[in-house]
């Protein structure tokens, strides 16, 4: 493929009027009016109390995964491929560019937060992408016009530019919006690098890590974090494509890396 076509491709990713899915543009358009329209601050806090316990139960990552092969992610316009072929991918599109082993596990594991799904949680509560939740939204997030149906549009003290933050904050005190990412962080803290866990935390932060806005409430932590996040985005996006990578030929690999970092059983 000559570069001119590659990039074509690469651009048409996150088109959202022009969707790989066919079936796409008013599913990912209602999801994000439903996602916008529910996701308070006060719902963040809820969420956060309720799982952040991890005492739900007990799953070894095997089992996670497989559990989110019967799931297909509402809110991308890309892909409708089962999760774990995206997670493959993901992973192996970074291990055949020599990206450090760490990075490759958190490629392969990076969507494993979806299994709030598995607990009942509905797609506008679990992926999608992410933004401060308790202060002004930016117009550069995804669908920003469906923010005037949440109610924290209409609370004077949720809309100023640092609303309850204070200035350059750290994003590690800033309430995103609930879902896969700010889970499985919380999950994987005490397992993985600092880089690996922004990761993480804010792949889908895209109008942080694309379009940098919410920079006054970023500290220098942040900064330095964020080219890891950008260099991860790519792997994540491009890597879709309908060819289906087989698991099988590269189960081993991944078995011995899940071991490496993680313990046997994680508590969900
Ligand atoms: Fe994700
Ligand atoms: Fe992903």
């Amino acid at each position: 493929m000559d570069a001119l076509a590659a990039e074509e491709i690469k651009t048409a990713y996150r088109d959202y009027t022009k969707p790989q899915r066919a079936d796409a543009v008013d599913t990912v358009r209602e999801f994000y009016r439903e996602n916008h329209a529910k996701q308070t601050y006060a719902f963040v806090l809820e969420k956060k109390a309720q799982y952040l316990q991890f005492n739900r139960q007990t799953m070894t990552p095997w089992a996670a995964l497989d559990f989110l092969n019967t799931l297909v992610d509402d809110s991308d316009p890309d892909i409708a491929l089962p999760q774990i072929d995206h997670l493959v991918q993901t992973a192996e599109a970074m291990r055949a560019n020599g990206e450090p082993e760490w990075m490759v596990l958190t490629g392969f594991i990076h969507d494993l937060g979806k299994v709030l799904c598995l607990f009942g949680e509905p797609q506008w509560a679990v992926v999608g992408d992410t933004f401060p939740t308790g202060c002004g939204y930016s117009d550069k997030n995804v669908y920003s016009e469906f923010f005037a149906l949440n109610p924290d549009s209409k609370t004077p003290e949720l809309q100023t530019k640092y609303g309850v933050y204070s200035a350059n904050c750290g994003l590690e005190n800033v309430h995103m919006s609930w879902g896969h990412d700010e889970y499985l962080y919380h999950m994987l803290q005490p397992y993985l690098p600092m880089e690996a866990l922004y990761m993480i935390r804010f792949h889908s932060f895209y109008a942080w890590h694309k379009e940098h806005e919410y920079q006054h409430l970023c500290n220098a932590q942040d900064d330095a974090m964020k080219p890891w996040v950008q260099r991860f985005n790519p792997y994540d996006l491009y890597s879709k494509n309908p060819n289906r990578p087989k698991l099988e030929d590269v189960k081993p690999y991944y078995e011995d890396l899940l071991a490496k970092y993680l313990p046997g059983e994680l508590k969900f």
